[in-house]
């Protein structure tokens, strides 16, 4: 027998089919199935004047069962369930409880009307999954709410509440609770409620209005067929018969499902849930509380990391060495709050509550009833261990003592306090109020309940935590570099700066490495591989031959590439081709065409390569979490779903031959990964 995933009630003239699939009322085919049955039931059922469609519990519907989209799927469809509804000779009203998102809206704009409670959300999500609503929401939401706003919502995934849904003009009504609902739906049934089908709606306006409101999507999806196609879609509203625009809908709906970025997309969706797993660490572990924060070092990080969390509403104590670097650090949050409020992100209101979370100090003492310390002062061990110290003798028991290190090693921070268990990493990634990603660095000692609140801390922030354990440059700056490193070896090699860029920005990058390394300050690198000593291979002769020439990036006018006239900007330089030409000559490598195909492999390899050693060292937990690494933390595009997702749409097996082939011709930096050989099921001694 089937479980019953539906509860049926006739309450007068009122059949009334109540959703019960915990825990989002995902419509798979049973469900679909048995509020179809129920739906012909009351049709046929002459007491019957109106058929009520809500749920139990707290939601109304999350949407289609996204796990059929890879597995399947059988009628009837969701467009079928629809369509019967619409197709049946009496009224159907829904009363949203709670949120009604993707097909779960689509469901409830194909009922005649629309009763909200206070709990209701309306949202399509499909773009970020790299799709459009397929069951109807292009061209029934137009209808109701006009085009330009619903194209707006279908390309930002954004939820509306239930007095905005009235106001826009989706729902009729927001009643109290059900039982109100219910009983101004008796009422109108009295009044003879007639039927009013969404998709009859004659469309007003002019589709020349969408062009407006897409421009900026257009632009920023570079080029993504989810956004072009949602305005084609939502065009079709306007200009195209409802049964001819609802079977294009269909079918694109599918063909996008199948496109790589909408893959990606998806594989990221599940990834980033499957992140906030921790394997050995019990669901029930207790977690601390943490309700005030102090932040130690007033730099890059650390004013970004106290907005994250005045932006979350935790009071934070900022805490400085010197009275003039912490009110420099305190105007320019004012500055950056102030921005903010100028282009309309956060009200006046906002920017001064959250300036007033955040209070300076240039006393370690008043951190003393903090609940979490986080240091973010400059990235050397003896710095940081004599602060950890102090935070030791300061800090109340119980407190978490967090670091936001890049590189050091977690244990020996620890190991200068003599509590290493309250002792964790929390990498931030600049700048941390924008960043979505905090790796969460569990050190040897780390006590699981810190391990636990750490992980909900980056939840709470709106962020991707992500498990990693301690390893230089953890997992993502561990990665990044080798990529790095490989892009420099292609230029000793033949390639040019403007060609390796140019390959990564049309891979899918906002920009590609040099031009990166121009941003951030061609000083920066410089410092850190000084401060490190030489390392073998040791390709980055070049670049430090510019740092030493004054090409310090954008910042001097010139760096990889030349930037006149403070542009952003930079265009490929005769200069900077002489100075590597010379390198390769003085290393005597003799200087070869690259091809781009071989630039794209070599570096994103290398950043898989990496990923595996890291998986098969325990450093990270799973090969997908570095995609959540990847995309959140350093701008890699969701429509790709990060380096590890396109080792497996290549094809594993080619990427590890590819690997091998590159380990005997260029060297030991290419040692396969013994995961990775073993997932692309080549035997060792094959190798
Ligand atoms: P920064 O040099 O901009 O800031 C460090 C600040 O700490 C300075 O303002 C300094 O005055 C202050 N400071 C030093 N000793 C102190 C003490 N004993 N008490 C109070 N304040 C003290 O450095 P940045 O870039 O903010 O980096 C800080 C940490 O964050 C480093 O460990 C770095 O590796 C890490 N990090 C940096 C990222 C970046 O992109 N800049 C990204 C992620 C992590």
């Amino acid at each position: 027998m089937t479980n019953t995933l539906i509860e049926q009630e006739k309450r007068g003239a009122l059949g009334i089919i109540r959703m019960n699939r915990p825990p989002v009322n995902a419509l798979g085919y049973e469900l679909r199935s048995q509020i179809a049955e129920a739906h012909a039931a009351f049709e046929a059922d002459p007491e019957i004047a109106v058929t009520v469609l809500t749920a139990t519990g707290r939601v109304f519907s999350g949407g289609a069962d996204i796990t059929e989209f890879n597995t399947g799927r059988k009628h009837p469809y969701l467009t079928e369930l629809i369509t019967m509804l619409e197709e049946g000779q009496k009224p159907v009203v829904a009363i949203v409880n709670g949120i009604a998102f993707g097909g779960g809206f689509e469901l409830v704009l194909g009922c005649d009307y629309i009763y909200a409670l206070p709990g209701a959300k309306f949202s399509f999500p499909e773009i970020k999954l790299g799709n459009i609503p397929g069951a109807g929401g292009t061209q029934k939401l137009p209808r109701l709410a006009g085009g330009p706003k619903a194209l707006e919502l279908i390309l930002t995934g954004k939820a509306i509440p239930a007095d905005e849904a009235v106001a826009l003009g989706i729902a009729e009504t927001v009643a109290a609770d059900e039982a109100a609902a219910l009983a101004r739906l008796e009422k109108a049934v009295t009044d003879d409620l007639p039927r009013r089908r969404v998709r009859d709606i004659v469309m007003t306006g002019s589709p020349d209005e969408l062009d407006a409101v897409a421009e900026g999507f257009l632009r920023r999806s570079r080029g993504a067929p989810a956004e072009k196609t949602a305005l084609e879609a939502v065009r079709k509203a306007y200009d195209t018969p409802i049964d001819e625009a609802l079977a294009w809908e269909r079918d694109t709906f599918q063909i996008l499902n199948a496109t790589p970025e909408a893959r990606a997309m998806r594989h990221l969706f599940f990834a980033e849930r499957e992140a906030r797993k921790i394997a050995d660490l019990p669901k029930d572990t207790p977690q601390r509380t943490v309700s005030s924060v102090g932040v130690v070092g007033a730099g890059t990080m650390g004013r970004s990391i106290a907005m994250c969390f005045a932006d979350a509403g935790l009071p934070v104590i900022l805490v400085e060495e010197a009275q003039d670097r912490l009110d420099a650090a305190l105007a320019a949050i004012a500055k950056t709050y102030e921005a903010s409020r100028e282009k309309g992100r956060i009200s006046a209101e906002e920017a001064s509550a959250r300036m007033a979370l955040i209070k300076g100090t240039i006393t370690l003492d008043d951190l003393a009833a903090v609940d979490l310390a986080i240091e973010a002062v400059f990235e050397s061990m003896a710095v940081k261990c004599s602060v950890f110290a102090a935070l030791d003798k300061v800090c109340k028991p119980g407190a978490i003592l967090a670091t936001n290190t890049s590189t050091l090693d977690v244990n020996r921070i620890a190991a200068a306090t003599a509590r290493p268990e309250d002792v964790i990493g929390l990498h931030f990634f600049s700048p941390a109020h924008i960043m979505k990603l905090l790796e969460v660095v569990r050190a040897e000692k780390t006590a699981p309940d810190v391990i636990a609140t750490a992980m909900e801390i980056g939840r709470r922030l709106g962020k991707h935590s992500v498990l990693v354990g301690v390893c230089d440059g953890f997992a993502g700056n561990r990665m990044f570099i080798n990529f790095n490193r490989e892009a420099q070896i292609l230029i000793e090699e033949g390639a040019l700066p403007w060609q390796v860029d140019a390959v990564m920005t049309r891979w899918g990058l906002a920009m590609g490495p040099l031009a990166v390394m121009d941003l951030a300050g061609l000083d920066i690198g410089y410092h850190i591989r000084q401060a490190r000593g030489p390392q073998t291979p040791y390709p980055f002769t070049a670049a430090d031959r510019l740092f030493e020439a004054g090409r310090l990036g954008q910042k001097s006018g010139k760096g990889w590439y030349l930037y006149e006239d403070g542009a952003r900007r930079g265009t490929p330089d005769p200069e900077v081709e002489e100075l590597i030409k010379a390198v390769s000559k003085e290393k005597g490598i003799t200087r070869r065409a690259v091809s781009d195909d071989e630039i794209l492999r070599r570096c994103m390899w290398q950043l898989v390569n990496t990923g595996y050693q890291i998986v098969e060292e325990g450093i990270a937990q799973r090969v997908s979490d570095l995609d959540v690494i990847f995309v959140n933390g350093y701008g890699f595009p969701r429509t790709r779903g990060g380096p590890m997702c396109f080792a497996r749409e290549t094809g594993l097996e080619q990427v590890a031959r590819d690997i091998i082939r590159y380990h005997a011709e260029i060297g030991p930096h290419w040692k396969p990964s013994a995961l990775l050989l073993e997932q692309a099921g080549i035997a060792k001694g094959n190798v």
